[in-house]
């Protein structure tokens, strides 16, 4: 038996459950997408371990900002988002080091 397996993953985003289901949508060019959908849609990411990143939706993370989804970028884990309903998804991903497929901008080592 493996005692391992291979991801595609160059960083992991840990987008809290409960406070994208509370939001009831909020993202997405529609505004009715939860965050991490909408996020995943955006960059093109496909799903699993195939996955160029992953973008997991997990149990409450015990912040439950009123408005916002908390967010955790494995790469940053010391700084914690809040992320506001309708918030721009382009920086979002900037500031996770997430860069959408056809920007052509690298994403930052
Ligand atoms: S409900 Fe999201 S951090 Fe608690």
């Amino acid at each position: 038996m493996k005692d391992h397996v291979r991801s595609n993953w160059q960083n992991a985003v840990l987008v809290c459950r409960k406070c994208s289901k509370k939001l009831d949508g909020g993202f997405g060019p529609d505004g009715d997408e939860r965050l991490a959908k909408a996020l995943r849609k955006h960059l093109s990411l496909k799903k699993g371990r195939k996955a160029a990143a992953g973008i997991i939706e997990v149990n409450c993370l015990g912040v439950c900002p009123k408005g916002a989804v908390t967010v955790v970028n494995g790469a940053q884990s010391r700084d914690w988002l809040l992320v506001k309903r309708h918030a721009d998804l382009d920086e979002l991903s900037a500031m996770l080091g997430l860069t959408p497929p056809d920007s052509g901008v690298s994403p930052p080592v």
